[in-house]
C-alpha cells in the first residue's frame, strides 16, 4: 500500500469507528515545557486531565490524528534502519470513551484486517513497585489469538509523562516483521491511568514526594509510525526503502554512502517541516535543532559528497510530495527556500575557515570542538563528520556539557551586569531566580555536602573544598586533589551520595561558637569568613554521621528530598584542583 493510501485508510478506519479526525498540531507545541512536538498525544494533554472537555471541542470522546512529530533524542541514531528525527505518527485517542479492550481490538483489526499484516508479537508491562502487571492486556491479546505476549519493564513499556508533568501509564506494543526478517515496533498503545507531577526522569528515579496519582478518567493514547507501517506494508527492509523516501534517496548520487543518504533524506524532511511551522535557524532551542540539521547536510555539499543543487531539489521534492497532505508546506514554500539559502550563506562564510582550522588540529578534544562551534558555527555532528577519527574523544555528552558550561558563563555575565537583581537567592554560592529554582538549589546544596563527604571517604582526607557554585541546573564543586579521578572512583562517589539519600538521613542544625565547631570535626571552607557563632549542619542518624559541615543553609530536612544524584562531569579546574559537576533528578 503506498503511503498516501495508508494515510487515507487510517483516517477512514478511525472515522468509521466513531473517532473525530483532528488535524496535526504544529511541530512547535503550545506546552512550553517541551521544545518540539514528539507525539500525537501532546495536543490532547488537557483532555486527559479533565481541564478540557473533548465532547465540547470534538463532539466525541474519541479522536484520531496523523501528527507531525520530531524527536531529537533519536538524532544520533538516524542513518540506521528505523530511526528518524521528523516522522508522521498515526494515533487514536480516547478520553474516557474506551479503554484497554477496545484499543487492542481496534489495533488488531487495523493491522490484520485493514493492512492485512501478520503481527509478530506484542509486549505488555510486567509490573513495578508502583504499578501492577498488565494481565488484562495479555488476556485481551490472547482472546484475539495473539499468544506471543512478552513482558517488559518500566523503561520500555511505561509511557510518559512528556515535559515537566502529565498523563502516563503502561503500554502494549505491536511488533511486525520487515522484509529483512527483523521485528520492528510499529504501534505503541498507552493506557493513561495516571498523572505524574514531574518529568519522566524523576518518575524513573522514584523522586521522593512525587507520586503517581490516578487520572479521573483513564485515557488511551496510541502512536504508530507511518514510515514503519509503510515499510512493513511495502515489504521493505528499512524505512528508507519506501515510497516516502524513494524520490529523495534517488536524487542523491549513487556512489554516496547509504548511511549518509539516509541522514540527508531525513534531515531535509526535518528542515522543510520545521521551517513550515515557523522555526528559524538560531543558536538556541528549536532554532538550533534546525540549524544543526541544515548545517549537517550543507557540509555534505561543501565537501562535494553531494552536488550543490541537490538539497534545493530535495526540498522541492518534499514540498511537492507532502504538500497535498500538509498544505502548510505549499503555503510556506517560498519562505522555506529563502530561509535555507540564507542559512547556507551564513554557514558558507565561516565553514571553510572552520574546516581548515579543524584540519590543523591533531586529536580533537571537547574544548577544541566547542571552540570550533563557537568560532565557526560548526555543530557537533558536523565536527564529527569532518573530523572522523580525530574526534574519537569528542562525545555527545562531553560536548553538551561544554555547551551548558558556556551558557552558564554567559548567564553569570548577565547576572554580574545587572548586579544580581532579580535573583531570589544569591549567597555567592547559591543562586536561584524563583521559588521553583530555590527548591532545586536547596536539594543541590545538601547534595553538595554529601558529595564533599563522599569524596573524602573514597579519595581520602586530603580532599579539601576549594569552592562551589550552585544554580538550578547543577552544582559545581572544586576540591584539592592531584589527579584525574578514575571512572571507578566517580561511580563510587556517586553511589555513596545516593546511599546517603536512600538512607533518608535527617539534617540537624546546631549553633556553636566557631572554635568549638571547628574542633567538632565539622568541615569548613578555608577561605570562608565565619562569624563568632556558626551553624553546623549534620547529616546522619544515631549510628552514623555521614557529613558535618559549617554552613549557612538552606538545606533539605531529610536527604530523601534530594532525589537521585548524578555526576555529569569531572575535570581539572586549575593545577591540583579538580572540578565536579553534578545534578539531581
Ligand atoms: N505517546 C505514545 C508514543 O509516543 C503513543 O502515542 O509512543
Amino acid at each position: 500500500m503506498d503511503s498516501a493510501t495508508i494515510r487515507k485508510q487510517c483516517i477512514q478506519f478511525f472515522a468509521g469507528q466513531g473517532h473525530t479526525i483532528v488535524p496535526s498540531s504544529s511541530l512547535v507545541p503550545s506546552d512550553p515545557s517541551v521544545l518540539l512536538t514528539t507525539a500525537g498525544m501532546q495536543q490532547f494533554k488537557p483532555y486527559y486531565t479533565g481541564e478540557a472537555d473533548p465532547e465540547k471541542d470534538f463532539g466525541s470522546k474519541n479522536t484520531a490524528s496523523i501528527q507531525k512529530s520530531f524527536r531529537t533524542s533519536d538524532i544520533d541514531e538516524v542513518g540506521d534502519e528505523t530511526h528518524l528525527t521528523f516522522f508522521e505518527m498515526v494515533g487514536n485517542f480516547s478520553f474516557g470513551g474506551y479503554f484497554k479492550e477496545e484499543t487492542i481490538k481496534l489495533a488488531h483489526e487495523f493491522i490484520t484486517k485493514v493492512m492485512e499484516l501478520p503481527i509478530s508479537y506484542v509486549t505488555i508491562f510486567k509490573g513495578s513497585d508502583m504499578v501492577p502487571k498488565d494481565e488484562e492486556s495479555r488476556q485481551i491479546w490472547n482472546s484475539l489469538g495473539v499468544n506471543d505476549v512478552r513482558e517488559e519493564d518500566i523503561q520500555d513499556v511505561f509511557w510518559g509523562p512528556t515535559g515537566n508533568s502529565g498523563p502516563c501509564g503502561p503500554t502494549t506494543e505491536i511488533y511486525c516483521k520487515n522484509a529483512a526478517g527483523k521485528d520492528v515496533e510499529i504501534w505503541n498503545c498507552v493506557f493513561n491511568q495516571f498523572f505524574y507531577p514531574g518529568s519522566r526522569e524523576e518518575l524513573l528515579a522514584g523522586t521522593p514526594g512525587k507520586e503517581l496519582e490516578p487520572l479521573t478518567t483513564p485515557g488511551v493514547d496510541t502512536g504508530m509510525g507511518l514510515e514503519r507501517l509503510a515499510m512493513i506494508s511495502q515489504n521493505a527492509k528499512n524505512i528508507f526503502d519506501t515510497d516516502l523516501f524513494h524520490p529523495l534517496i534517488q536524487s542523491l548520487p549513487a556512489g554516496v554512502d547509504p548511511r549518509k543518504k539516509r541522514i540527508i533524506a531525513d534531515h531535509v524532511r526535518g528542515i522543510v517541516f520545521l521551517l513550515a511551522d515557523g522555526v528559524r535557524p538560531s543558536n538556541k532551542g528549536a532554532g538550533y535543532i534546525l540549524r544543526r540539521l541544515a548545517r549537517r547536510v550543507m557540509v555534505y555539499e561543501k565537501t562535494e559528497i553531494i552536488p550543490a543543487h541537490v538539497i534545493q531539489s530535495m526540498v522541492h521534492e518534499v514540498i511537492h510530495d507532502y504538500g497535498e497532505f500538509y498544505p502548510e508546506l505549499l503555503k510556506e514554500a517560498d519562505v522555506i527556500r529563502t530561509e535555507i539559502e540564507a542559512e547556507r550563506g551564513k554557514f558558507g562564510k565561516t565553514l571553510e575557515r572552520g574546516m581548515k582550522e579543524l584540519e590543523k588540529i591533531g586529536q580533537i578534544s571537547v574544548s577544541d570542538a566547542f571552540r570550533l562551534y563557537e568560532t565557526y558555527g560548526l555543530p557537533y555532528e558536523v565536527i564529527k563528520e569532518i573530523g572522523g577519527e580525530k574526534t574519537d574523544d569528542v562525545t555527545r555528552e562531553g560536548f553538551d556539557a561544554e555547551f551548558l558550561k558556556h551558557q552558564e558563563i554567559s548567564r553569570a555575565g548577565v547576572e554580574k551586569k545587572f548586579g544580581g537583581h532579580g535573583l531570589l537567592l544569591d549567597t555567592g554560592e547559591l543562586k536561584a531566580g524563583s521559588e521553583e529554582e530555590l527548591k532545586i538549589v536547596t536539594r543541590l546544596h545538601t547534595a553538595t555536602h554529601l558529595l564533599n563527604a563522599a569524596l573524602r571517604k573514597v579519595l581520602g582526607d586530603s580532599v579539601e573544598q576549594r569552592g562551589s557554585d550552585i544554580t538550578a541546573e547543577r552544582t559545581r564543586f572544586d576540591f584539592l586533589f592531584p589527579r584525574k579521578l578514575t571512572s571507578d572512583e566517580i561511580a563510587k562517589v556517586e553511589e555513596l551520595v545516593n546511599y546517603a539519600i536512600q538512607k533518608d538521613f535527617l539534617m540537624t542544625i546546631q549553633e556553636l561558637p566557631l572554635d568549638e565547631a571547628k574542633k567538632s570535626g565539622a568541615l569548613f571552607f578555608y577561605k570562608g569568613h565565619y562569624p563568632e557563632r556558626v551553624k553546623v549542619y549534620t547529616v546522619g542518624n544515631e549510628f552514623e554521621t555521614f557529613s558535618k559541615e559549617l554552613c549557612g543553609g538552606p538545606h533539605v530536612a531529610r536527604t530523601s528530598e534530594i532525589g537521585k544524584f548524578k555526576i555529569v562531569k569531572e575535570e581539572a579546574s586549575s593545577a591540583g584542583v579538580r572540578r565536579i559537576r553534578a545534578i539531581v533528578l
